[in-house]
């Protein structure tokens, strides 16, 4: 099985590209279901996860190519049962239902089960369903879904924020009959890329980033192009790095706007950051200074940066108080970084964590995407050899990473261990 081996240590300096977002490019690949008509999109990440979700949409009939990092969908979908197999293997499946429901009136859809973070149930995206006039059963595993005279318009009230169920919503409404507004909606970046390449697509969408977005339905919708927006967990990750390994790193091809959370924090705990449109700079300035923060659904401080941010914290100067509010089991990473020495105490979802001079290496194993990032920046820090196994996770998410980091002076190497 895959491993990284790294010798820390060293200070990172240089320029990273950052690539497109995988939680973007994952409910936008989902839109290859909802035309037959051909959609180009550009920037989609070459990710486990992305290349999971092509071969999803093979499996309906949709017809995908893939040129680099453009993708081709046409033809739409010819089956509408997506398989617990299939879907197993990536929550993000579920993305598939609303986009059957409205293109074609059914959708079999494996109930994704859990994963390392949380049981992550899909109730609000069978409410949305229903709101918008599906049939929906939950048996035999599966969410069976019908709509034999297609959706119409409705008025959907989220209880909670879900970034997926206002995906499955706003891709269900689009080819209802008649208007739908989505109120307390997720205002993620990745939604109001989902609503503007849908809109692209002939689709009638206003207030995407606000808490409240309006549908008025459309009969169909036609070709287009369209550029996936830069992942911001993946530039957040980097900029934490450059904090905590006493480094200078210039992000390129990433919106500030999308990370003011992050940033904010990072001047707090002593780095010096300078943003332009479309770059962010990160420079050190010593031993980061401990901060507390609390995680929140955009524009709050985002759930998939608390691992990679702890890190940070393990060898900050103070204590951080670190409160994951999301989901109910994301301290997985928090074993691992005792393993090499943190001292972090967990309370539910409070975290305490007591910032030491340093880490000491140690082999550690991943469990989740953000956790085993989390552990990449924690051996970069130090001294020594440090491996980490079940690095498959990395790879879900993170493209090219050795090379990204490596280009900036950090030593890591794949192994294979046991
Ligand atoms: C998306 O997951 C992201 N995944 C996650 O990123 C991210 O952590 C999460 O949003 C929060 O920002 C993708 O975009 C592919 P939610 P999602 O629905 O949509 C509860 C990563 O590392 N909930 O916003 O599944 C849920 O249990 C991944 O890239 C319900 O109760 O998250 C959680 O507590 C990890 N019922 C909260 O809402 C539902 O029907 C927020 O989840 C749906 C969700």
């Amino acid at each position: 099985m895959d491993g990284l081996e790294i010798k820390g240590g060293a200070a990172l300096r240089g320029d990273i590209v950052i690539s497109g977002a995988k939680n973007a490019a994952l409910p936008l690949l989902c839109l290859g279901l909802m035309s037959s008509a051909p959609l180009v999109l550009g920037n989609v990440p070459e990710l486990a996860d992305t290349i999971l979700m092509e071969g999803l949409l093979r499996h309906h009939g949709v017809e995908v190519t893939r040129d680099g990092e453009t993708v081709t969908m046409r033809g739409g979908a010819t089956n509408y049962d997506a398989p617990y197999e299939l879907v197993r293997k990536m929550r993000a499946s579920v993305l598939v239902l609303g986009p059957l429901l409205a293109r074609y009136g059914e959708a079999r859809v494996s109930l994704p089960g859990g994963c390392a973070i949380g049981t992550r149930p899909v109730d609000l995206h069978v409410r949305a369903m229903q709101e918008l006039g599906a049939v929906v059963e939950l048996a035999d595993g599966y969410i069976q879904a019908r709509a034999p005279g297609g959706l119409s318009g409705g008025r959907i009230v989220f209880p909670t924020v879900s970034v997926g169920a206002t995906e499955n919503a706003l891709m269900a409404a689009v080819l209802a009959r008649g208007s739908s507004e989505l109120v307390n909606v997720a205002r993620e970046p990745e939604i109001a890329d989902l609503a503007n390449c849908l809109n692209a697509m002939g689709a009638k969408i206003i207030g995407q980033g606000t808490d409240t977005i309006m549908v008025e339905g459309v009969e169909a919708l036609h070709a287009a192009n369209y550029t996936v927006i830069s992942d911001r967990i993946e530039a957040g990750t980097f900029a934490i790095a450059a904090a905590m390994t006493g480094g200078d790193l210039t992000l390129k091809g990433i919106r500030a706007r999308t990370l003011d959370a992050l940033l904010m924090v990072l001047r707090e705990s002593g780095a010096t950051v300078t943003e332009t449109d479309d770059t962010i700079r990160v420079v050190a300035n010593g031993r980061p200074i401990a901060a507390d923060i609390t995680t929140d659904p955009f524009p709050g401080f985002p759930t998939d940066l608390q691992a990679q941010f702890m890190a940070m914290m393990c060898i900050a100067d103070g204590s951080s108080r670190i409160s994951e509010t999301i989901f109910e089991n994301r301290f997985m990473h928090v074993p691992e970084l005792l393993r090499m020495g943190a001292d972090i105490r967990v309370h539910g979802g409070i975290a305490m964590v007591r910032g030491r001079d340093a880490l000491t290496p140690a082999p550690v194993m991943a469990t989740d995407l953000r956790a085993s990032v989390s552990l990449v920046l924690a051996a970069l820090t130090i001294e020594g050899k440090s491996q980490i196994s079940r690095i498959y996770h990395l790879d879900r998410g993170y493209s090219r990473l050795e090379e990204k980091l490596g280009n900036c002076g950090a030593k890591l190497r794949r192994i294979k261990v046991a």
